[in-house]
């Protein structure tokens, strides 16, 4: 059962900056399905979880920092939400490099949180920055 994962326009958030760094995002995360389809070796499948895993990192902190430049108001919670988010997935990382769960498990655990976090938090964020120009 293979997830499509492909950039949607139902991801944009109208940032140029954030969009890039989610379209980037979800190919690491395309990497990994495609990984977990011809099925690597687990080794080279960790070295690709880690790769996203740093990549979150960065990209929060980066929209994190857009977020205090701006004076975005509900940074607090949504710096939360980042923290969660990253601390799921180093569970979800750490279950799969303990064979408790399949890499197609961690795949979809990574989509489904990359889809929630752009359509909702994510959003919300590009409007108060648009609104910032008018
Ligand atoms: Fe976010």
């Amino acid at each position: 059962m293979a997830i499509d994962i492909r950039w949607d326009k139902r991801f944009e958030v109208g940032h140029l900056r954030i969009d890039h760094e989610h379209q980037v995002f979800l190919d690491l995360i395309r990497s990994v399905s495609q990984a977990s389809e011809t099925g690597e070796p687990k080794a080279w499948c960790m070295r690709l979880l880690n790769e996203v895993k740093k990549y979150a990192d960065f990209h929060f902190f980066s929209e994190e920092n857009i977020m205090l430049r701006t004076g975005y108001p509900d940074y607090p919670e949504h710096q939360q939400k980042h923290a969660e988010l990253l601390a799921l997935l180093d569970e979800r990382i750490h279950a799969y490099a303990t064979d408790r769960i399949s890499l197609e498990a961690v795949v979809v655990y990574m989509f489904d949180w990359f889809a929630m976090h752009t359509t909702k938090m994510d959003k919300k964020l590009g409007k108060y920055i648009d609104g910032l120009k008018e």
